[in-house]
């Protein structure tokens, strides 16, 4: 999609108030119509003719006529995508119906029976249930590895090993990844490279500037920002954008124009919204780190990738610019009574899953998945995704609930 270039360059909240789509397409309106359509209709026979997919390379049609079936673009999710290419340096991106369908589709799209795909051990547990029933039943062979490996990885490589997934930091206990030593030795093999990316967004983590093949978001957290939406998008450098546009073009799994209004959006405001969160969950953080540091009898270690005390911290630092609004911490020796007493008393927190929105959520951290990686916190691990609220608020709600944790004992 050809657009008038008026944010390269320029500083990142620049970029994410005008990339995406050109307002003079329609009459000036500053944002893109939202186009709802199936039919799109051509001019004459020999524009149809030439517009038709015959062959299994979608991605090789004729651009005759830029729109022409409702499944392949409208408008509206072209302007999201032209924002999300700009963001993350990609040569394409696609959207499709979750978060998740952003994991899945990539995973399908370069994996074939008797491949073998390595995972993350921490890898977001429905990432886990897809390749151990769908990826297995398909005839993968799926192994997880431990996130600190490294370079090491490549001593799992087999000749039949096909794509490498990351995830960093990983999801709930926040362990970082060696993105570049982990590309670059999966690039020396073919091996086709693939990063979650939720955590970081493209504000604070570029995962194709790391060697990265392809970048995988769920719109649903920061990029929608408001709690209203669900959307995937997965990004492409230029050798694996025709397999996976390809992919996407065989499964049918479009995003619509409705979610990606939403999600441009949510783009425009991104860029401070996610410096307020960093801000306020860096503070909160800290204050609970100080707190285990000075012996309190129930908050134990903080999970959080910006703080010094953090063992991935040294990658963090490295490869990151930015930490957003998600971390977790261990109510020490604690009950599963004793969490449910904290949880139960938090007023501002909500108990729910997702993140990424405005407001203050909890949640209670299940790890019994875990393989490789699996360890004892010393505790119940309570995960604290931090809205936009005050922090002198938010902060006074955890220590309340941290009262009735310890009363609960
Ligand atoms: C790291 C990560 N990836 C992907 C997803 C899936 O997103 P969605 O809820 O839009 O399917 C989530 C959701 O929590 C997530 O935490």
């Amino acid at each position: 999609m050809a657009k008038k270039d008026t944010a390269g360059g320029r500083g990142i909240n620049t970029q994410l108030a005008h990339s995406g789509n050109d307002p003079h397409e329609f009459h000036g309106w500053v944002n893109p119509p939202v186009v709802h359509g199936s039919t799109v209709l051509f001019p004459d026979a020999a524009t149809m003719k030439a517009t038709q997919v015959r062959s299994a390379d979608a991605h090789s049609r004729s651009r005759v006529q830029r729109y022409t079936y409702g499944t392949y673009g409208t408008p509206t999710t072209d302007a999201l995508c032209e924002a999300v290419n700009a963001l993350e340096g990609s040569a394409g991106t696609i959207l499709v119906p979750s978060g998740l369908a952003a994991v899945t589709v990539p995973l399908l799209a370069f994996l074939s029976a008797g491949d073998h795909v390595l995972i993350v051990d921490t890898v977001y547990f429905p990432t886990r249930r897809f390749a151990d029933t769908m990826l297995t039943r398909l005839g993968v062979e799926v192994e997880y590895y431990a996130p600190e490996i490294g370079e090491a990885v490549s001593a799992l490589f087999r000749d039949n090993t096909k794509v490498l997934f990351m995830e960093t930091p990983g999801s709930n206990t926040f362990e970082m990844q060696d993105v570049p030593a982990m590309t670059a030795a999966a690039r020396a093999r073919g091996i086709v490279t693939m990063i979650d990316n939720t955590w970081a967004t493209p504000l604070f983590f570029k995962p194709l500037d790391h060697g990265v093949d392809i970048s995988i978001h769920a719109a649903t957290k920061y990029p929608g920002g408001h709690s209203d939406v669900i959307m995937g998008m997965v990004s492409a450098g230029e050798a694996t954008w025709p397999q996976l546009y390809n992919t996407q073009v065989a499964l049918g799994t479009c995003g619509n124009s409705d979610d990606a209004f939403l999600v441009l959006r949510g783009l425009r405001t991104m860029g401070i919204r996610l410096e307020r969160h960093q801000k306020t969950t860096l503070a909160i953080a800290r204050w609970l780190e100080t707190l285990w540091q000075d012996g309190d009898t129930i908050v134990g270690p903080v999970l959080h990738p910006a703080l010094e005390s953090f063992p991935g911290h040294d990658i963090w630092k490295r490869d990151f610019c930015g930490a957003s609004g998600i971390f977790s911490f261990v109510l020490k020796d604690a009950t599963e009574a004793q969490a449910h007493a904290f949880m139960d008393a938090l007023e501002l927190f909500g108990l729910g899953y997702s993140w990424g929105g405005y407001e203050s959520l909890v949640t209670h951290v299940y790890l019994k998945d875990r393989t490789v990686s699996a360890r004892d916190y010393g505790g119940q691990i309570m995960r604290l995704q931090i809205g936009l609220e005050d922090e002198d608020d938010l902060r006074a709600d955890i220590a309340r609930a941290l009262e009735a944790a310890r009363a609960a004992g």
